[in-house]
C-alpha cells in the first residue's frame, strides 16, 4: 500500500479567483492553465496498518540539489497545524472512497520555494491525490482524479491532465473537472518565472478569495470570463502568440484589480514585481514579444516563445530584486513513479 506521484505546478492564463460553493470547492469561473516543467512536487504515500495518526513530512529541495533516498525523516521542515489538517482531511476523502481507515505516512518534496505564490498547493494536492489513490489501488479515471484533487485545492485539478488544461467550473462536484485541451508538445512556449520573494505569504489564497465579493469589480470580471476563455482557446488553436499574451495579461490585471479592491485589500506586488511589469512593456515596444502574469504573490511569470527564452533570461537576471529564475516549458500532467521517497 505504497505509491509515489510527481505533479507539475501550473500557471493559469485565465485565473480562478472565488468560490460559488466553499464546501464543494466549486469555483465562480472556469480557468485555463499550462503545466510547468521546472516546478514540481514528488509525494510518496504509504498506509501501514499499525499507524496511530497521519505522519507527514515536507521537504524543499532547490533545483539541482541531489536528493539522497530514502529520505531521513529528521531533516523535514516543520509543517503548520492548518497545513497538516488540510492534508489529513484530504486523506480522509481518499480513505472514505477506499473504505480503509489506515493512517498514512507521507513524504513530499517541492523543487521550488513553497507557499511563495508558486502553486505549491496545486502540485502538492495533485501528487497527494494520485499517490494516495494508487496506494489504495482505487483505479480512478483521470476525470475522477481531477474532481478529487479539486476538493483538496482548486487549482490542483489542473495539474493532473497533460499540457494545456481547462477546468470547467461545473454546477456540482462531478461536473467541476479538468481535462487536457492540448498536449504539452503542442507549442514550444516558455514561462520564465522571476522569483522576487521566496518566503511564505501572509494571506493564503483560500482566505484571500473568501472575501472576493467585497470588491466592486468581482462581478464584472466573472461576466467577462466565458468570452476570455473562448478567445484564449482560439489563440491557442491558431498559435497566435500576441493574442494569447494580450488575453492572459488582461486577466492577470483584472484579477489583481479585484484583489486590490477587496476589503481588506490584497496587495501582493513588491517593487521588483512592478519594475518587471514596466520592463515587459518596454521589451515589447522594442520588438520582443513577452507578456506577464502573476498569481497571488509577488513573483512574475514571463510568457514567451522558445526562440526568445535565452535573451529574456539574460534581461531578467539584470533586474534588481530578482532572486532566482525558474524557466519552464509546457509539461505533462501528474504521473506515477517507481522511485519512492522512503
Ligand atoms: C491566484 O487553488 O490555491 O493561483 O482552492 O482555495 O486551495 P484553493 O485555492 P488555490 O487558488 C489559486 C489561485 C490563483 C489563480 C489560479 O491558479 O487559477
Amino acid at each position: 500500500m505504497k505509491a509515489t506521484a510527481v505533479a507539475p505546478a501550473n500557471i493559469a492564463f485565465i485565473k480562478y479567483w472565488g468560490k460559488k460553493d466553499e464546501a464543494l470547492r466549486l469555483p465562480l469561473n472556469s480557468s485555463l492553465s499550462m503545466n510547468l516543467s521546472g516546478a514540481y512536487t514528488t509525494t510518496t504515500v504509504e498506509f501501514p496498518p499499525n499507524l496511530l495518526e497521519d505522519d507527514i513530512h515536507m521537504y524543499s529541495a532547490p533545483p539541482r540539489t541531489k536528493i539522497q533516498l530514502p529520505l531521513k525523516f529528521g531533516a523535514s521542515k516543520a509543517i503548520g497545524s492548518s497545513e497538516r489538517e488540510k492534508i489529513s482531511h484530504h486523506l480522509d476523502r481518499i480513505r472514505q472512497k477506499a473504505k480503509i481507515w489506515y493512517k498514512a505516512r507521507v513524504a513530499t518534496i517541492n523543487n521550488f520555494p513553497s507557499s511563495a505564490g508558486l502553486a505549491s498547493s496545486a502540485s502538492g494536492f495533485a501528487a497527494l491525490t494520485m499517490a494516495a489513490s494508487e496506494a489504495f489501488k482505487l483505479k480512478l479515471s483521470e476525470k475522477e482524479l481531477t474532481v478529487l484533487a479539486r476538493l483538496g485545492s482548486g487549482s490542483a485539478c489542473r495539474s493532473i491532465p497533460d499540457g494545456f488544461v481547462e477546468w470547467r467550473e461545473g454546477s456540482s462536484s462531478g461536473s467541476s473537472f479538468a481535462y487536457s485541451l492540448l498536449p504539452s508538445s503542442y507549442w514550444k512556449l516558455c514561462d520564465v518565472i522571476a522569483i522576487v520573494q521566496n518566503t511564505p505569504k501572509d494571506v493564503s489564497t483560500s482566505d484571500g478569495m473568501s472575501s472576493i465579493k467585497t470588491s466592486p469589480y468581482w462581478k464584472g470580471r466573472i461576466n467577462k470570463i466565458p468570452d476570455k476563455i473562448d478567445r484564449i482557446k482560439k489563440a491557442l488553436l491558431e498559435k497566435n502568440f500576441q493574442s494569447l499574451g494580450e488575453i492572459l495579461e488582461e486577466d492577470c490585471l483584472d484579477m489583481h484589480r479585484v484583489l486590490q479592491t477587496q476589503n481588506p485589500p490584497l496587495y501582493y506586488w513588491n517593487d521588483a514585481t512592478i519594475k518587471i511589469m514596466e520592463n515587459v512593456r518596454g521589451w515589447r515596444k522594442s520588438g520582443m514579444p513577452v507578456y506577464f502574469t502573476i498569481d497571488a504573490g509577488p513573483n512574475v511569470h514571463l510568457i514567451c516563445e522558445a526562440k526568445d527564452e535565452k535573451t529574456l533570461i539574460e534581461k531578467v537576471r539584470n533586474i534588481f530584486g530578482v532572486l532566482e529564475i525558474i524557466s519552464n516549458k509546457p509539461a505533462q500532467g501528474t504521473k506515477l513513479s517507481k522511485k519512492h521517497l522512503f
